[in-house]
């Protein structure tokens, strides 16, 4: 391997390196390490990183003073935490009732078909991953998806996929 590609591949993990800092510093702003904290911990870190590394569960469990089963046990519990890295961009598709009624499992089987996703699920070029959420409170613009940080109402189901191929860019 020449030198340049050595020095790209060592780029590339370094960036991809995991801040353990940073999640020191977010134990550190809590006024103590109790466990009561642990969900708002993990919520934080997870904001920072958009998951949850081993690595980082790791600092957590030392620092926390948590056990394994402890900390997995609330990972399992609630649904927002992720375990694996997720695509690029989060696609919360709405399935409350009002967009249910509205065409939300047309649009979840054209992401299907699409990307091979289905809900938890992040399609093969890690572009998106799918989450299917209960009511994202606006039912008069159903059937509603967030995509990242962009909010869609009233999708004509037969159209999501112009809506994703903005993304793909
Ligand atoms: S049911 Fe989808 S926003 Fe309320």
């Amino acid at each position: 391997m020449d030198r340049a590609i050595l020095e790209e591949a060592e780029r590339k993990t370094t960036e991809s390196a995991i801040d353990l800092d940073m999640v020191y510093k977010i134990i550190g702003s809590f006024p103590d390490k109790s466990k009561r904290h642990l969900i708002p911990v993990l919520s934080k870190i997870q904001k920072e990183f958009r998951w949850l590394p081993n690595e980082v569960i790791e600092v957590v469990i030392k620092e926390m003073n948590v056990t394994r089963a402890e900390i997995y046990g609330v990972i399992s519990f609630y649904p927002q935490f992720r375990m694996t890295e997720p695509g690029k961009h989060i696609f919360r598709l709405c399935y409350g009732t009002a967009c249910f009624v509205k065409g939300a499992p047309i649009i979840a089987e054209k992401l299907k078909e699409k990307y091979h996703m289905g809900n938890g699920e992040t399609d093969p070029s890690k572009l998106f991953t799918l989450e299917c959420a209960s009511c994202l409170g606006n039912c008069a613009a159903a059937p509603m998806a967030i995509i990242g940080e962009d909010t869609y109402g009233s999708i004509d189901p037969d159209k999501i996929l112009d809506i994703t191929e903005k993304y793909s860019k």
